[in-house]
């Protein structure tokens, strides 16, 4: 079996390693420029295109995150890097449902403890108390039902916050409100205080966060953007915001990354970011999951995490 890798950051031995590791026998290569040896399996984050440009014959190219957005847009541009054929698969968990989940609690509590608000009065040498907002008010709606989305709407819930999802599909989950398809968009908003976006990337998902959404929010309702930059209209952001209409929102990622340094959401009072980290690949736990679904290809059972090409997630 062969297998190449390709990262563009990452120090591929620690890769490779770790997958001989697992998968005593296997010849695994870094890929370079120019190589167009056989392979059986792809190992990728942010390909080139000549990595896989024409490789019919793959059986598998694993993603090295949740996201496939990236790789989606370069398959829409360059059909050949991706036939039909070859299975997409992307990292299904992997340890970042634990992140995503600490993450968000911590992103909730601290506006429902009014943290940021407390940070903003000590730097003004203020000691007032502020009231807390009821909890059965603090409504968290979570858009995106799946792997992460789940189990933050889970964690949130266990706060003892009500808690609604919102998904293509109907999707139970204890304790939490379902809401499911563009219908029930309006109604999975309306009354929400915290919005919380784990959606993918798609084109029917790029500019979910934007002023005819922000309007449905609750006033004074909170932001926070832990799928992709690209779902978010930066300057309706501001706009709701300066508006009050948006209270503040916690931004792990924006549509350019880094930041550039003349962005205005770096000096926006209630804006806080952070680098996309709410949930980092973990190699270990990847290399395990990319592992156990070769030997299922290998085994012909069905692996974990198969993208849905035409749904682009
Ligand atoms: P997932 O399991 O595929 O879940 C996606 C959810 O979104 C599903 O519930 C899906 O509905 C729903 N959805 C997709 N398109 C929709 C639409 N048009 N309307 C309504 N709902 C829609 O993905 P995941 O593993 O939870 O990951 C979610 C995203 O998190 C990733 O795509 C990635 O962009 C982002 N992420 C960010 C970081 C970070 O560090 N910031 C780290 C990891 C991942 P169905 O259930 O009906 O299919
Ligand atoms: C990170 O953003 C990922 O999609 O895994």
């Amino acid at each position: 079996m062969r297998i190449i890798f390709y990262h563009p950051q990452e120090n591929p031995a620690v890769w490779i390693d770790g997958l001989r590791r697992r998968l005593p026998g296997a010849d695994i290569r870094p890929w370079r420029e120019g190589d167009s040896l056989p392979a059986d399996y792809a190992v990728v984050w942010h390909p080139p295109h000549g990595m896989l440009a024409g490789r019919s014959g793959l059986k598998g190219v694993f993603v090295l995150g949740a996201g496939v957005d990236a790789l989606m847009d370069q398959v829409r541009l360059h059909p050949d890097m991706l036939p039909e054929s070859v299975p997409l698969l992307r990292l299904e968990d992997a340890g970042m449902a634990q992140q995503m989940v600490e993450y968000t609690v911590a992103a909730v509590l601290r506006y429902y403890r009014r943290l940021d608000e407390y940070d903003r009065q000590q730097s003004l040498g203020e000691w007032q108390e502020l009231a807390l907002p009821a909890r059965d008010t603090f409504v968290v709606g979570v858009a995106g039902a799946g792997v992460l989305g789940g189990k933050v709407a889970m964690a949130v819930r266990g706060l003892g916050f009500p808690v609604r999802c919102w998904s293509r599909r109907t999707k139970p989950i204890p304790g939490v409100a379902g809401f499911a398809g563009e219908a029930s968009l309006g109604a999975f908003l309306s009354g929400v205080q915290v919005l919380v976006n784990l959606l993918p990337n798609t084109p029917q998902t790029a500019g979910f966060l934007n002023i005819a959404l922000f309007a449905r929010l609750n006033r004074g309702a909170y932001i926070i953007n832990i799928a992709r930059g690209a779902h978010l209209i930066e300057r309706d952001l501001l706009d709701a915001m300066a508006r009050g209409h948006i209270a503040a929102a916690t931004l792990d990622v924006c549509r350019q990354e880094p930041l550039p340094r003349d962005h205005p959401f770096w000096s926006a009072p209630r804006i806080t970011l952070t680098p996309h980290i709410a949930a980092t690949t973990l190699p270990p736990l990847a290399m395990d999951s990319i592992a156990d679904n070769i030997r299922r290809i290998e085994a012909g059972q069905t692996p974990l995490g198969r993208v849905d090409r035409p749904n682009g997630y």
